[in-house]
């Protein structure tokens, strides 16, 4: 039995669940989904597959396919509420990650939380692609576009945001990177969904905390800044003392460090692998070239600064890349990992909830003990 002197900060290396959806082993580098390599199920599995696979535990048959995607199409829409609050947020240019979590809370005006678990799964896994498009658009001066129900969920998500016809290869590129990051064991987002629901609490409010968590720089913040810094670097000769500086001022490298993977990130090279398709095809080949030179000069000085850290290239770096071959805006990167991410954390709800027990850790108290209580008359000034 754990007593309150096996205090880890960060819970590092604590089990606090058990789950069947994924698995990361941080020593060989390998992440299994549901089962599956990354590797296998990334570049090869239509999101829907790998959604249903979370959620159903199989491989769905065409026919289930067919009617699951259906099923998650009819989701799509957005109320004319939800419009309007994003229209207001718009006009006061409320950060993407922060309009949507406004948006998801007003899911609550659909009376979400009175549905089944299920039921608020699929609109919120449906839905949040509607909310990041339109938002984008009004934060651009255009009109909310309706989703379109013929297309794939990550086709529909193209369209929404930029309103011509996606093709193959952006689609694709973007399922690769959706079913890649879709889950990954219990990250401090899952961990705040299967929190929050296990007060029996509901998937909106479990999504809109993790909204919360992701939005921050140490977890889902990342991948905006490690592109800036690729941009900012702006040739393979400025990488050495850029990188040099920032390590001189005790800066971290956006893109680099995991709290499990001390090998590289597996995700790291699916993505790679996505990106090396997508910029072959129509990208800018030299800032493809430019990133990879950075993420050598990066890990050889972190290396010399941080020896014993084994400090890798993380899931974000590649992440910023596939996402700027896709035309996406940094602003947009975050936003993107949550409507990947929603579908890993709504499965861990779905688990949470199938086998609950409210989390309740215990704290270390570090404070004084006997203090005297006086009025505030008698109370002496402090120096
Ligand atoms: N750049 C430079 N130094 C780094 C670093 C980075 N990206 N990541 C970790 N370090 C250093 C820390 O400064 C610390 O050094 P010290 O012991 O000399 O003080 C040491 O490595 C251990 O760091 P720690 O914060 O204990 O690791 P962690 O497991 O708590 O943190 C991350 C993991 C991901 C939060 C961390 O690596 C990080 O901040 N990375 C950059 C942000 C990022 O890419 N996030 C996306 C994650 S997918």
């Amino acid at each position: 039995m754990m007593t309150t002197t096996d205090y880890r900060p960060g819970l590092e290396g604590v089990v606090a669940a058990e789950t069947r959806l994924s698995h990361v082993d941080g020593q060989a580098g390998q992440l299994l989904i549901a089962g599956f390599a990354v590797e296998t199920l990334a570049a090869q599995a239509t999101t829907e597959e790998v959604l249903g696979l979370l959620w159903h535990d199989h491989l769905c048959t065409p026919a289930e396919l067919t009617a699951f995607q259906a099923r998650l199409a009819a989701q799509r829409t957005l109320t004319p509420e939800i419009v309007a609050i994003l229209r207001m947020a718009a006009a006061r240019q409320c950060p993407p990650m922060d309009a949507l979590q406004l948006a998801v809370g007003a899911l609550h005006l659909e009376e979400l939380h009175a549905l089944e678990p299920y039921a608020q799964a699929l609109r919120l896994v449906a839905v949040l692609p509607s909310i990041v498009a339109a938002y984008w658009r009004l934060q651009h001066g255009h009109e909310a576009l309706a989703p379109d129900p013929q297309l794939s969920h990550a086709a529909n998500y193209l369209w929404m945001l930029t309103g011509q016809p996606p093709g193959a290869e952006a689609v694709r590129a973007l399922e690769t990177y959706l079913n890649t990051v879709v889950d990954h064991g219990l990250n401090a987002s899952t961990f705040t969904a299967r929190v929050i629901v296990s007060t029996q609490s509901d998937l909106v409010s479990a999504v809109a905390g993790a909204l919360g968590a992701l939005k921050g720089p140490l977890h889902g913040g990342a991948p905006g800044p490690a592109l800036e810094l690729v941009f900012a670097i702006g040739e393979p000769s400025r990488a050495e003392p850029m990188l040099r500086a920032k390590l001189e001022r005790g800066e971290r490298l956006m893109g680099f460090g995991h709290r499990i993977y001390k090998v590289r990130d597996p995700r790291a090279l699916v993505l790679q692998q996505a990106a090396a398709r997508l910029y072959a095809t129509d990208g800018d080949r030299q800032l493809y070239d430019l990133a990879t030179h950075v993420e050598q000069t990066a890990l050889a000085l972190l290396t010399e600064y941080k020896p014993g850290r084994q400090l890798q290239t993380n899931v974000e770096f590649y992440t910023a890349l596939l996402l700027h071959g896709l035309g996406f805006e940094p602003a947009l990167f975050t936003p993107t990992f949550a409507i990947a991410r929603v579908a890993g954390w709504t499965a861990h709800c779905l688990e949470q909830l199938a086998h609950n027990r409210i989390f309740r850790p215990q704290s270390r108290y570090t404070g004084p003990g006997g203090r005297e209580w006086r009025p505030a008359e008698r109370r002496e000034a402090r120096v």
